[in-house]
């Protein structure tokens, strides 16, 4: 079955034709960050019509490069949440269209979905159960994926997501957007000691995290530096923050494996693709045993292959959509119905 599937709720418009949910075919992107760099985030309005303007001319690109066409297309997929609401609604527009026109399925998909189903696009081998640790710009949550459609929240952050810190750490020490992975580069160099930054454990439920107690905390260092002119040694604050955001999230996978008993860890979403969290998964995986599944970074940030693998799933559950679907900038990722 080939997917023809469409993510738009960002900045990055993405097409790409994924067979079985597991096969990518091709998986076209067309950034805007460059355009959003200039105001140091993104602009909402800036991004839905630069979507209207690349997305026809990228499904006709995807099909040129899969080497197949309109009548290939078996289903059409689109993130209708969550998102910048104008963005998403470009994809779901196109992709009502494009189903109808093509007298086919329309499958909606749960961007989060998308990210931990990007996993099974690198592991032709996992299936569920298994718990996912995903951490993007706007969520951070660990999630326990009892099957390809039923999942359940463990815990998730109170307030600022682990992308969105890395953002607005990186952008106050004067990195372009999106900071994150300048930052994580410039924390190679840097000593992850130097600076003590709070690693703090927000309310009951011991997989919930907090964010805006340690980000508040690496802003308040920089500018006091500012403040008296003193050296501030870039490397060792971003090396150090990266530290603390992953001493916040490992130590939650781990209690989840433990307590779940699981030993299947995944992670998903663009924040997934910095180097001190992976390493830290990954020594913890091995402390237990675990098998661990990473995208490339590749497979990390947002893309159109992500929502074909998760809609092949969808689709097999039931959960197609008719030409009533809306776009949502909030939504659960446990799918109440649409
Ligand atoms: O999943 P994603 O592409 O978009 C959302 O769904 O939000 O995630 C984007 C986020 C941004 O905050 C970006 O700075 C962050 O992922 N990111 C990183 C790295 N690469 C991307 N954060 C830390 N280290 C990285 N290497
Ligand atoms: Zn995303």
């Amino acid at each position: 079955m080939n997917i023809l599937s469409v993510e738009s709720s960002c900045d990055e418009t993405a097409v790409a034709i994924v067979r079985d949910g597991r096969e990518v075919l091709c998986d076209c992107i067309a950034s805007q960050v460059y355009l959003h760099k200039i105001y140091g985030g993104v602009v909402p309005e800036i991004a839905s019509r630069k979507h209207i303007e690349a997305i026809y001319g990228l499904a006709d690109q995807a099909l040129l490069k899969a080497g197949l066409g309109r009548e290939n297309i078996d289903a059409v997929a689109v993130t209708y949440a969550p998102g910048l609401i104008g963005a998403v609604l470009v994809g779901v527009n196109f992709a009502k269209a494009a189903a109808l026109a093509l007298e086919k399925p329309l499958i909606p998909v749960h961007h989060i979905r998308g990210h931990i189903a990007a996993n099974y696009l690198a592991y032709p081998e996992l299936t569920p159960p298994f718990l996912c640790l995903v951490v993007s710009g706007g969520h951070t949550m660990i999630v326990d994926v009892r099957d390809y459609t039923d999942m359940a929240i463990l815990g998730t952050t109170l307030d600022d997501a682990a992308g969105e810190s890395f953002d607005k750490v990186a952008r106050v020490l004067g990195m372009p957007y999106p900071g994150g992975a300048a930052l994580d580069r410039a924390a190679k160099l840097g000593d992850d000691r130097k600076y003590a930054l709070p690693r703090s454990k927000p309310g009951e439920n011991p997989y919930n995290m907090s964010f805006s107690g340690l980000k508040t905390a690496a802003l308040n260092l920089i500018h006091h530096a500012e403040q008296v002119g003193e050296a501030l040694d870039t490397p060792s604050l971003c090396a150090s923050f990266s530290a603390a955001v992953s001493d916040i999230l490992v130590p939650r996978v781990v209690l989840a494996m433990e307590q779940t008993g699981c030993r299947k860890i995944a992670v998903a979403g663009g924040v997934a693709a910095n180097s001190r969290i992976r390493r830290d998964i990954l020594a913890a995986a091995e402390r237990l045993s675990a098998q661990v599944y990473m995208p490339p970074l590749s497979l990390c940030g947002d893309n159109g292959a992500m929502i074909g693998a998760q809609a092949y799933y969808e689709f097999l559950a039931g959960n197609t959509a008719d030409m009533s679907l809306n776009a949502y900038a909030t939504k659960s990722i446990l799918g109440e119905a649409l």
